[in-house]
């Protein structure tokens, strides 16, 4: 990218439509989008337009064999006003590991970090300044090819829209240990981003959820004797005092709260261990009460308490969360770096303003 990137405004903000006191997760799309095609080899110059509909031929390629990734962050507005964006080299990074991996083009840190910059930028005024609120991001690139074959696409699209949020979750869930269904195996998909790791996920989900629960907890495709992660968030647990989470594989999502939280363990004065976590280590620890916490962590999810699990059908409730539980610790010094309340000393906000 060598100029500005061009900008076609709105004829009239749709702001004035939006209940910031009862935002939801991904109702509100703000006033503008990011659009830039992939063809001949190459990206073209992205250019932000007004968010609406687009054009596209029912043969794209992405409909039919799912060449679709995306990305999830947030930005943020503190108190004098400066708006910030949480970690977005760490989130580039990984959409160019699933672009990778559904032989997708990759997409420059430049484009990736301008666009986006200039979007929040232009769509300042949609970003929430409630507690726990903030504009959600989310780019994501499809294939747009016209051509039923199977085959790699030869073209592509890049978009990026925003949307102002409130808490994803809006009281501690309770999850169901699965063990009949797989979100993804070793060597499969998992660790991308792609949209069809959601989409397989629905049916195991709603299982779950007519039996009274919200979300599963994913286990290895072999055994299904270990933790891999639960819905739209990896989930870290206190055990014996130690903040303990899956280590990566190639089935779970490296997620990017989850890298910041493990971070922060050290100056919140715990000691962490990230490796194969199972449902027996689990039950153990219900049965003993060493299993004091357990929650979710994602940019959507931020910390999300956990109030119960069910392990081969028994129910066990965790301990109520309090002041001085780590999750919540860990949530509050998150928040108060994303906000300037503490010293970003691991340069994690990117201001734009
Ligand atoms: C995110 O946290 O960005 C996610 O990917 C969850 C999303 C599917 C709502």
């Amino acid at each position: 990218m060598t100029a500005p990137i061009q900008i076609e405004r709105v004829k009239k903000s749709r702001l004035s439509t939006v209940d910031f006191s009862n935002l939801g997760f991904g109702t509100y799309i703000s006033d503008h989008m990011v659009v830039a095609d992939y063809k001949n080899g190459e990206w073209q110059e992205p250019k932000i337009v007004p968010f609406g509909e687009m054009l596209m031929s029912p043969a794209m390629l992405a409909l039919h064999y799912g060449q679709s990734i995306f990305e999830g962050m947030k930005a943020f507005k503190n108190k004098n006003g400066q708006i910030s964006i949480f970690r977005p080299q760490r989130h580039h990074q990984r959409m160019n590991k699933s672009l990778e991996r559904m032989c997708m083009p990759s997409v420059s840190e430049e484009m990736f970090i301008t666009s986006l910059s200039s979007l929040v930028e232009l769509d300042e005024p949609w970003i929430p300044t409630a507690e726990g609120s903030s504009l959600y991001i989310r780019p994501f690139v499809f294939a747009t090819e016209s051509r039923l074959g199977v085959k790699i696409s030869d073209e592509y699209r890049f978009v990026i829209l925003t949307c102002p949020v409130a808490p994803y979750f809006t009281k501690p869930v309770r999850v169901k240990v699965e063990e009949e269904y797989v979100r993804a195996a070793e060597g499969g998909t998992g660790y991308a981003k792609c949209a069809g790791n959601y989409g397989g996920a629905f049916y195991p989900t709603m299982l779950a959820q007519k039996q009274g629960f919200d979300q599963v907890l994913w286990t290895d495709a072999k055994e299904h004797k270990y933790i891999d992660e639960s819905g739209a968030m990896n989930v870290m647990f206190v055990l014996n005092g130690k903040l303990v989470t899956p280590g990566l594989l190639t089935s779970l999502l490296d997620g990017v709260t989850r890298n910041s939280i493990l971070a922060l363990t050290q100056s919140l004065g715990i000691e962490k261990e990230e490796r194969k976590v199972s449902i027996a280590e689990l039950e153990e620890g219900f049965k003993n009460g060493t299993l004091t916490e357990a929650f979710g962590v994602g940019t959507a999810a931020v910390v999300s308490p956990i109030a119960a699990i069910s392990i081969h059908g028994r129910v066990y409730e965790l301990p109520a969360v309090t002041p001085t539980s780590f999750q919540l610790r860990a949530k509050k010094k998150l928040n108060d770096i994303r906000m300037g309340h503490e010293p970003d000393v691991h340069g994690w906000n990117h201001y734009i303003k």
